[in-house]
Parts: C-alpha cells; sequence; structure tokens
C-alpha cells in the first residue's frame, strides 16, 4: 500500500490483472465513505476533516485504474477486495449509487462489512429515462436539470453548484455509464418478499427534500432493515453531504460513537 499525505493507493486483483484503487482521508477510522454517480472521494471532504475515515474512488472515477465494470456488483467487488485489504472490516457509508454498492457489499462480500450507512439512496434506483437519453442528445442541457434535481438548497452553494456541472459535463459518459449501473440496480422484490435481511448495524439518511431518491425510497429501507436508524435533514435534497454538512455530520457522528468504532 502506498501513503502519501492523505492518499492511500491500494491494489487489487481483479479479472484482468491488478487495479489501482485510491482512499482519500488522515483519521483512521474503519469507515469507508463511497460515492454516487460519476463523482469521485472528495465529495466527502467534510466528513473527512470533522468524523474521519476513508473515502475510495471508484474504478475509473478520480484517481483510481479504469475497469470494466457493468454492475453494482461489479464495483462492489473492487471496494470490497480493497476495503479489506485497508482496513479489514468496516462501516459503509454510501451515497446513492454509492449506497446501491454499499448493499451490496452486505449481500455479497458480508465479512469485510461491520455496518452500513446508506445516503439518498433506495433499494431500486431507476433513473427517469429523459436523463439517460438526455445525456447522450443534449448533455449540457441535461446535466444542468440533473445539478437542480441533485441540489434541494442552492443559496451559498452557487460556486459549488458550477464546479458541479463543469466536472460532471467533463465526466458526462461516466457519468451515462454509472447512471446505466444505478437504473439496472433492483433488490425491491428481493426485500419486500424477505429474501434479504439485513442484520448489522445500519443508519438511513436523506434530505427531506431529495428528488433524485424521493424520501419514501428511505422508509421502505427504514421499515424493512429491522432495528435501523432512519435520519431525515430538513431543508436539504439529493446532495444532503454538501448542503447540510453539519446536520449530517452530528447524525453521522453520533450513530459512529453508538457503535465505538476504534482507529485502525
Ligand atoms: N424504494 C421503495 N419503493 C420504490 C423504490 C425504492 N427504491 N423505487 C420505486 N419504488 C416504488 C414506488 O414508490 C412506486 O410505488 P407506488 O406504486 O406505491 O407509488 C413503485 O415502486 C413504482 O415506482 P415508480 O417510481 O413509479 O417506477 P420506477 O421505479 O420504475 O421508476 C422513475 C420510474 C424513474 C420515474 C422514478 O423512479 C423516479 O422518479 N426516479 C427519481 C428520479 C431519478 O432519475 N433518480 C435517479 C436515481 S440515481
Amino acid at each position: 500500500m502506498n501513503t502519501l499525505a492523505g492518499l492511500r493507493i491500494v491494489e487489487v486483483e481483479g479479472v484482468k490483472g491488478s487495479v489501482k484503487i485510491a482512499f482519500r482521508g488522515v483519521r483512521p477510522l474503519p469507515l469507508i465513505y463511497i460515492h454516487g454517480s460519476g463523482l469521485d472521494g472528495s465529495l466527502w471532504w467534510r466528513q473527512l476533516k470533522e468524523v474521519g475515515g476513508y473515502a475510495v474512488d471508484l474504478p475509473g472515477h478520480g484517481l483510481s485504474d479504469e475497469v470494466s465494470v457493468k454492475t453494482v456488483n461489479d464495483y462492489a467487488f473492487y471496494v470490497a477486495k480493497a476495503a479489506e485489504k485497508l482496513v479489514g472490516k468496516a462501516f459503509f457509508a454510501g451515497h446513492s449509487l454509492g449506497g446501491a454498492i454499499a448493499q451490496s457489499l452486505y449481500l455479497n462480500f458480508k465479512e469485510v462489512v461491520s455496518g452500513l450507512i446508506l445516503i439518498g439512496t433506495g433499494a431500486r434506483l431507476r433513473v427517469l429515462p429523459q436523463i439517460l437519453e438526455g445525456l447522450r442528445s443534449r448533455p449540457k442541457e441535461t446535466i444542468n436539470m440533473f445539478i437542480d434535481y441533485a441540489f434541494g438548497v442552492k443559496e451559498g452553494l452557487e460556486n459549488l453548484i458550477e464546479e458541479a456541472e463543469k466536472l460532471l459535463f467533463e465526466r458526462r459518459e461516466l457519468l451515462l455509464k454509472d447512471l446505466s449501473i444505478c437504473d439496472r440496480f433492483d433488490l425491491l422484490e428481493d426485500y419486500r418478499a424477505g429474501r434479504i435481511k439485513v442484520n448489522v448495524p445500519t443508519l438511513i439518511i436523506v434530505g427531506e427534500l431529495d428528488r433524485l431518491t424521493p424520501v419514501k425510497y428511505s422508509h421502505f429501507l427504514h421499515s424493512t432493515i429491522t432495528g435501523s436508524k432512519l435520519t431525515v435533514i430538513r431543508e436539504a435534497g439529493h446532495m444532503v453531504m454538501l448542503e447540510k454538512p453539519d446536520e449530517f455530520n452530528e447524525a453521522l457522528s453520533s450513530f459512529i460513537a453508538e457503535q465505538k468504532l476504534k482507529p485502525v
């Protein structure tokens, strides 16, 4: 494992050879943040600074190697193998696509999962057809619409929103790939039929104004995952960790404190 200030690179053996996966973070808690579509681990800078843990860059994102990934389970494979090398067992805090990956980690790589923090996510993540189609034919307008949906509160975040628009435009192909992967993710019937039982401590966080993964998705997870805790953050949308970082970090910190996470 290479360590630069705040950056760790872990090598994982994939189907086509070894792949480098990057993590950011200097406060060594067994807590791994997984970003959503088209983004990277820098999303979590407030959480890394104030709560601790490590934020992964998914394969093909940020500083991690490009690799063929077609499903949520493919992403989970790389995160599981890299996380195991980095910290052993961990809590996984996943946002949106990252929350789907966290659920897949629990289902397919249980041995690395101590607990789950499911943020602005769901058991099924269908994507509006006009977003998928629009990213192909009218990427600029579609990204602006997507960002408009993503932020519940925009006041005071104008610079961030402008940066996000530029970043996602540059990464429009990656965004389309990730959203297509979200669109195929569907555990709804498995949860409904009782085929999935989550038996690790679980915190669910959602912004009350979330338009990409509406609050009802989190209510569903909460009602299905016995013993889970649900925190709905007021006046926040899908990008809840950026829109209301203090409230978000408070919810995360108190859950982490209850779970008595020890530095690795
Ligand atoms: N958790 C719980 N219930 C869910 C769910 C989830 N993750 N996803 C869908 N459902 C429920 C709906 O509430 C609905 O129940 P109802 O009939 O009692 O109202 C039912 O399943 C059908 O869902 P619906 O939303 O009509 O259809 P769909 O799942 O095929 O999705 C979309 C169609 C894309 C229009 C819709 O999911 C949506 O608006 N998504 C948000 C926008 C988006 O693109 N988000 C990106 C996510 S990364």
